[in-house]
């Protein structure tokens, strides 16, 4: 059998596989040809394939409910997006196309939530969590939501200090959550979480400071063990635990009934991903309710914020191949058309693991290759993968008629806000254009730039020369 690129993809893992094909020997991409965008548009760009982020709520909302039917529980699901990993109009209004909440981080958070209102977006009944340190202006805004008439607008206290805070600004009922700061994995920088209220004090703040206002109902218990939801000893302790400090306080605090589990359902960043998330979903909603029952307390409502699993698939970043070079017998570097620390930082920061495929060439033959950005930064590089010590790619010729095309997909959570999408750039070296593609009404995609490749004068004006 020939030792070509394919061969090796077919062999290592199920291929084709979710999201992932050939057409014609060229990748698709849920189905969408790449190709095709790379003749329309040509290449560096950003990919926004909005269709996916319904399927993943759909997905999500499915499994919690199904959950809920088979273990008979008495609690509702909602499900909110948290803003902070893609805040785009065109992502939030597909997400609220599958109704539903949002949660919020920063006091600019508000004036987005603001916009949705004023453009019919979203009505004032709709669920608005608001996490994150409340400084002086953040907390100003959620208060003129609530004296606008917002009515499930609930503040979840990061710190104990911000009831007060709260409570001064405000004459009528407020409804709030408490975070409870969750132990860090053992691994960690740190052993416990700065977000958030220590687990250990929330009985008594409670009875010391909220049960005592009288205009005060405390509705959720939140707590986001932010390494992700995984089947591990370490989350179900950190999960066993906020149950047990929930029932804790149900038993005192009549208005609690809600729980909230953050964010960190996990996405596929590699393709031989493996997660059983009908598994998972089951065993939250199973736990929580059998705590309850042991405990003699309500199942209460299950809230999650979950953005990279909202977003992430449904993003990817396209690249050509510049220039290959052998730096030595070993060492063969292929440079892309943009920088990687700029367009996927995560990739260089916290080493992110994205799927990396090529576009074209699926037969021709294969080597490990670093793949190196065009910034003069030595730590513009990519050459390992998550299940793999090494990148592969197909082989070309620098007479090639068609340069090699790379694909890094699931990149659409956090990469936009942490790169600073659209401001200056590592070695100026500009934004990649960035496309969209959505359904039409007839149900029939359709493909548009979003923005075009941000421009020289974009870049100066802001450094001040323009
Ligand atoms: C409070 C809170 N909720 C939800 C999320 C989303 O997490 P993820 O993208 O892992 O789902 C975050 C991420 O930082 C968060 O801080």
């Amino acid at each position: 059998m020939k030792n070509n690129y394919f061969n090796l993809i077919n062999q290592s893992y199920y291929f084709p596989q979710e999201g992932f094909d050939l057409r014609n020997d060229y990748l698709t991409f849920h189905g969408f040809s790449l190709k095709y965008l790379i003749d329309k548009y040509g290449t560096p760009f950003k990919l926004t394939f909005l269709p996916r982020i319904g399927d993943q709520i759909k997905k999500a909302k499915n499994l919690f409910n199904k959950a809920i039917k088979a273990n008979n529980y008495k609690g509702e699901y909602f499900y909110c997006y948290c803003t902070k990993c893609c805040h785009f109009n065109h992502v939030i209004n597909e997400a609220l196309n599958h109704n539903v909440h949002l949660e919020t981080s920063s006091s600019f958070d508000i004036d987005l939530i603001q916009k949705l209102y004023q453009k019919g977006k979203i009505t004032k009944n709709i669920q608005l969590i608001h996490n994150g340190h409340k400084t002086d202006d953040y907390l100003r805004k959620i208060i003129a939501l609530i004296d606008e008439g917002f009515t499930n607008v609930i503040p979840v206290l990061d710190s104990k200090k911000e009831l007060d805070r709260l409570y001064e600004n405000t004459k009528d009922e407020l409804t709030i959550g408490i975070r409870m700061a969750i132990n860090e994995e053992p691994q960690s920088a740190y052993y416990t979480s700065r977000l958030g209220i220590r687990s250990a004090e929330i009985i008594d703040f409670y009875k010391q400071k909220i049960a005592r206002k009288k205009r005060v109902k405390l509705k959720m218990l939140h707590f986001f063990v932010d390494s992700g939801i995984k089947d591990t000893l370490y989350y179900w302790g950190e999960f066993r635990k906020a149950l047990k400090i929930f029932a804790d306080l149900k038993k005192i605090c009549p208005t609690l009934d809600s729980i909230n589990l953050g964010g960190g359902l996990p996405i596929r960043n590699n393709l031989g991903f493996e997660y059983d998330y009908k598994y998972m979903i089951n065993e939250i909603v199973r736990n929580i309710k059998e705590v309850c029952e042991s405990e003699g307390i309500a199942e209460p409502n299950i809230y999650t914020e979950f953005g990279k699993y909202t977003v992430g698939e449904s993003g990817a970043t396209i690249f050509s191949v510049l220039e290959q070079k052998q730096q030595n017998d070993s060492e063969l570097w292929y440079l892309i058309d943009n920088s990687l620390m700029n367009t996927i930082p995560d990739s260089w920061s916290i080493f992110e693991k994205f799927i990396l495929l090529p576009v074209n060439k699926w037969k021709n033959e294969y080597s490990q290759v670093n793949i190196g950005g065009i910034s003069c930064d030595h730590s513009d590089y990519y050459n390992s993968e998550d299940l793999n010590q090494q990148t592969v790619l197909p082989r070309f010729h620098d007479d090639d008629e068609e340069p090699l095309y790379l694909g890094f997909f699931h990149t659409g959570a956090y990469q936009d806000a942490i790169s600073g999408y659209g401001g200056i750039k590592h070695c100026l070296i500009p934004s990649p254009k960035h496309i969209i593609v959505d359904r039409d009404e007839t149900g029939n995609y359709i493909d548009y730039v979003y923005r075009g490749q941000q421009s020289v004068n974009e870049m100066l004006e802001i450094l001040g020369y323009e």
